[in-house]
């Protein structure tokens, strides 16, 4: 029987292929790291043919192990968000890098658009912010500084996309060369250029961030026969049936399907989202407005607050300081000592996000004394984690959507340590799932609905779902006031 479903995981760090049973169990996975670019400070860019190559040669690498495609009941893509591919519609080949939603460079364009007093309407229609983040700045960038982009824009032949609508592409296009041009629409909703409320992206947008609406995808349902693979790729054609932001997939892998459920993700950056059911959230707190889910044209919403920087500083304090060999290690380290030593670290090494939204804003390492060691820096990076969140949670009260617990997943939720410490520090109970790849779960969830396993994405929540591991609050008031105050200094220095 055809009922294994196959995940393409595509984050920013590495890009993955998961085969999963349909009872949500993992069989086999390929994994292969993607090529960061940094070509100037506040520049983050990736090779859209580094992400297709890879992403195929791990799929090939898996599907084996169901025994061939078409054991194959449907194909789910989750992806980074906000990363803008640019490609020609008649060659299929990118015409740029991919600027990835960390890149910084279009922060002027944004200052200039929150000057001349656009934010708030774009907020209201969109739920998004003027940050450089998001994709619709991205976009009209290289239509300004790319001349291939341009010229591929007059020809009538640019395709813009995100990254699923990039791997959609070429993975409906086989030899032909012409693909199908979709995008889902949580992701249509991190890019500026689509309403909360609209169905498909929207011209007068479109005409405020200068991006050509022809140039865009058409905006699909997260889960039912969205496109099928070209056959001449993996020997027959596989439906592709579930389609999400990491984030969303995320939420979705985590059951958070009812308004209040809350979860965070710990990869790179440190995404928390809500779910609020079919209301579409309104921030008056900086926090975000997206989709959470559309399926049958049906949608429901989820209020986000995005960090850019969590596991991503520990990748910084083993490769550019050498303070551990493996991410692993700074557990034992923080264990190691009662407390920092006043050491504080604020992870502002992009900028910092939500709540804050602060472009311009630079890391911070404070409260270094003689005493201060490999054991405090590594602590201290960790309890940022917490420190971060808890200023989500505040900035979540106030907007009225008060977390009661929080499902956490994401490589740095299999630290122990972190995870009693976020606990501690936000009061809430804390929940981890044994089985932590939710984003690629979640995705397997909306392929298996979409393919019609099972009836809803709740059943196939219920069915897939594994068994959880409970964190509970147990800090010193005192002890976690005095973190937060130094934390708040710190902050100030940013
Ligand atoms: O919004 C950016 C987010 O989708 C990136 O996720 O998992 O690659 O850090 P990740």
């Amino acid at each position: 029987m055809s009922d294994y479903l196959l995940v393409l995981d595509e984050g920013t760090t590495s890009t993955r292929a998961m085969l999963f049973a349909s009872d949500g169990v993992l069989v086999a996975s390929a994994q292969a790291p993607l090529t960061q670019h940094y070509p100037q400070a506040g520049w983050v860019e990736h090779d859209p043919r580094e992400i297709w190559d890879k992403t195929l040669a791990c799929a090939l690498e898996v599907i084996p192990k169901a025994g061939g495609a078409a054991m194959i009941a449907g194909l789910g893509i989750t992806n980074q968000r906000e990363t803008v591919v640019a490609w020609d519609r008649a060659t299929g080949e990118p015409l740029t890098r991919a600027i990835v939603w960390q890149d910084r460079r279009t922060e002027p364009l944004c200052a200039a658009m929150r000057e001349a007093g656009h934010e708030d309407g774009v907020q209201q229609r969109t739920g998004l912010l003027l940050d450089p983040y998001f994709s619709g700045t991205k976009m009209r960038w290289m239509l300004d500084n790319v001349p291939e982009v341009k010229a591929a824009a007059e020809r009538g032949t640019l395709a813009f996309g995100t990254v699923e609508s990039w791997l959609t592409f070429k993975l409906t296009a086989g030899s032909s060369g012409y693909g199908a041009h979709i995008s889902d629409a949580s992701n249509a909703s991190r890019t500026l250029l689509m309403g909360l409320e609209d169905a498909q992206f929207d011209e007068g947008l479109c005409d405020l961030f200068g991006v050509p609406l022809s140039a865009l995808p058409g905006v699909t349902d997260m889960a039912g026969p969205l496109a099928m693979t070209d056959p001449s790729l993996f020997g027959c054609a596989i439906p592709i049936t579930g389609m999400a932001g990491d984030q969303q997939a995320a939420t979705i892998g985590q059951a958070c399907l009812a308004p209040g459920q809350t979860k965070a993700t710990y990869g790179t950056g440190a995404f928390v989202l809500t779910c609020r059911g079919t209301a579409i959230p309104r921030s008056s707190n900086r926090l975000l407005g997206t989709v959470l889910t559309q399926i049958d044209g049906n949608r429901t919403y989820a209020i986000e607050g995005s960090v850019f920087v969590a596991g991503s500083l520990v990748q910084w304090l083993r490769d550019s300081l050498g303070i551990v060999d493996l991410a692993e290690e700074t557990e034992a380290l923080a264990r190691s000592i009662p407390d920092s030593g006043g050491v504080v670290i604020v992870p502002a090494l992009a900028g910092l996000g939500a709540p804050h939204w602060r472009a311009d804003a630079r890391g911070v390492i404070a409260g270094l004394s003689f005493a201060s060691g490999k054991a405090e820096l590594a602590r201290a990076a960790l309890e940022a984690m917490a420190h971060q969140t808890h200023d989500l949670c505040a900035a979540f009260t106030a907007d009225g959507a008060p977390w009661k617990t929080l499902r956490i997943d994401g490589g740095m939720a299999a630290n122990d340590w972190m995870a009693q410490d976020l606990a501690d520090v936000l009061g809430v109970t804390v929940e981890r799932p044994g089985f932590v790849e939710t984003t690629a779960l979640g995705a397997a969830m909306l392929a298996a609905t979409g393919a019609g396993l099972y009836a809803s994405l709740d059943e196939a929540a219920s069915a897939m779902r594994g068994q959880l591991a409970r964190f509970e609050p147990g800090m010193d008031a005192a002890v976690r006031e005095e973190r937060l105050a130094r934390w708040s200094k710190a902050l100030t220095a940013a």
